[in-house]
C-alpha cells in the first residue's frame, strides 16, 4: 500500500552485544549507536540496565547513555531494557527517555531469564512500567518466547495474548513480541496476530520481534506486514542471541528487513549501504562476518 510507515527498533547494541563472549569497550559501542542514527535509524535501542553479574557485556550501561543522550535532540529514540526498579533508577540517573521492561510468555523462560517464576517477572515489570509512563516516558513491554519455548515447546496463542493484555494494562504503551528462538513460521504469526486482536488488542500496539535461526524472519515479517503490524525489531547484521535462551541465534538483520521493505516499496529512510558498513566494522571487531546475506553482499571490499 502506497505510503505505509514502518518503524524499525534497532536492538544490535542490546541484543546483538548482551550475548557476545568478547566484551567491547564502551568507545566501540558508542561508535556502533552513532553509525547506526548516522545511518537513518531512528530508534535504537542503547543498552540494558540489568544486574551486571547476569550480563558484564552491558554493565558500562551509563556510560554508552550518556554518551549518546546528544542523539534525542537530533530526534533518535534511545529506549533502554530495564528489569526492576533498581535499574529503572539507574536508567532515569543516566538520562533515559524511552523504557522497556521485559517478560516471558514461559515459566522455564523466566526462572532461566529473571531467576524467578512468572508472576514474580510480572511483578517486577509493573512498578517499573508504572513510574515510567507516570514520568511520561513511552515504555514498551517485551514478551520472550511467543511461538516456542526450549524447554516447554509450542507456545499457546491465547497464553500470549493474555500475557500481552497484561503489559499493556500495567501501563506499557506497546508490545513486542519475541521469537526469542526463532522457531516462528508465517503460519504461526497469522495465528498469534489473529489471538492477539481477538483479545481486544489494537495491531498498532504491536511490534515484531524475530530471531532468524531458521531464516524465516523475514518471511515472518511479511506475514505481519500483511496482517497489519508496522513495527519490527531487528539487529545490524544479524548479531544478536539471548544468553538465558537455548539455541537462541542472531536476530533478524536490519539490513533483511530494509533490503525487504525497500523492495515492497516502503521507504524506510535508512541508508543500506552506510548501514552495511556499520555492521562490517562491527563484525571486524568481533572477527566474524555478519550473519545477515544482505549485509554480507553489501559489506564493503
Ligand atoms: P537475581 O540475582 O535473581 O536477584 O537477579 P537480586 O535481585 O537478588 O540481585 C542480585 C544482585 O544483582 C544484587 O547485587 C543486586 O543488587 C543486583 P549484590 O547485592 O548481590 O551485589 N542487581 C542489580 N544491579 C544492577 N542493576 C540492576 C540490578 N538488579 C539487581 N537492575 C535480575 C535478578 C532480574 C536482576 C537478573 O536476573 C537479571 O539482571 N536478569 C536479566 C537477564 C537479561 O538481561 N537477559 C537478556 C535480555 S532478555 C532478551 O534478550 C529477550 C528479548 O530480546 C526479546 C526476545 O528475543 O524474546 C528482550
Ligand atoms: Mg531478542
Amino acid at each position: 500500500e502506497a505510503g505505509t510507515r514502518v518503524r524499525i527498533v534497532e536492538v544490535g547494541a542490546r541484543d546483538g552485544l548482551q550475548i557476545e563472549r568478547e566484551i567491547l569497550p564502551p568507545a566501540s559501542k558508542i561508535a556502533l549507536i552513532r553509525g547506526l542514527a548516522d545511518a537513518g535509524l531512528r530508534c535504537i535501542e542503547a543498552t540494558s540496565f540489568v544486574s551486571p553479574r547476569w550480563v558484564p557485556q552491558l554493565a558500562d550501561a551509563e556510560e554508552v547513555l550518556r554518551a549518546v543522550a546528544d542523539l534525542g535532540e537530533r530526534g533518535v529514540e534511545l529506549p533502554v531494557l530495564v528489569p526492576n526498579e533498581r535499574g529503572l533508577e539507574r536508567a532515569l540517573a543516566a538520562g533515559a527517555r524511552s523504557i522497556e521492561v521485559f517478560t516471558s510468555a514461559t515459566e522455564s523462560f523466566a526462572m532461566r531469564n529473571w531467576n524467578r517464576d512468572l508472576a514474580g517477572v510480572l511483578a517486577m515489570a509493573a512498578p517499573v512500567a508504572a513510574a515510567a509512563r507516570a514520568d511520561g516516558l513511552p515504555v514498551r513491554g517485551y514478551l520472550s518466547m511467543c511461538w516456542g519455548d526450549p524447554w516447554e515447546g509450542p507456545t499457546e496463542p491465547a497464553r500470549v495474548a493474555g500475557i500481552a493484555a497484561e503489559l499493556l494494562a500495567m501501563g506499557c504503551d506497546s508490545v513486542s513480541l519475541g521469537d526469542t528462538i526463532g522457531v516462528a513460521t508465517a503460519g504461526g504469526v497469522h495465528r498469534l496476530l489473529g489471538a492477539v486482536t481477538d483479545a481486544g488488542i489494537g495491531l498498532e500496539q504491536v511490534g515484531l520481534h524475530f530471531h532468524d535461526t531458521y531464516g524465516q524472519a523475514v518471511s515472518n515479517v511479511q506475514a505481519g506486514l500483511l496482517a497489519g503490524v508496522r513495527t519490527f525489531d531487528s539487529s545490524a547484521g544479524g548479531m544478536g542471541g539471548c544468553p538465558y535462551a537455548e539455541s537462541a541465534t542472531g536476530n533478524l538483520a536490519t539490513e533483511d528487513l530494509v533490503w525487504f521493505l525497500e523492495g515492497v516499496g516502503i521507504d524506510t529512510g535508512v541508508d543500506l549501504p552506510a548501514l552495511a558498513r556499520v555492521s562490517a566494522e562491527m563484525a571486524g571487531q568481533l572477527g566474524r562476518p555478519a550473519p545477515s546475506a544482505v549485509a554480507r553482499a553489501l559489506a564493503p571490499h
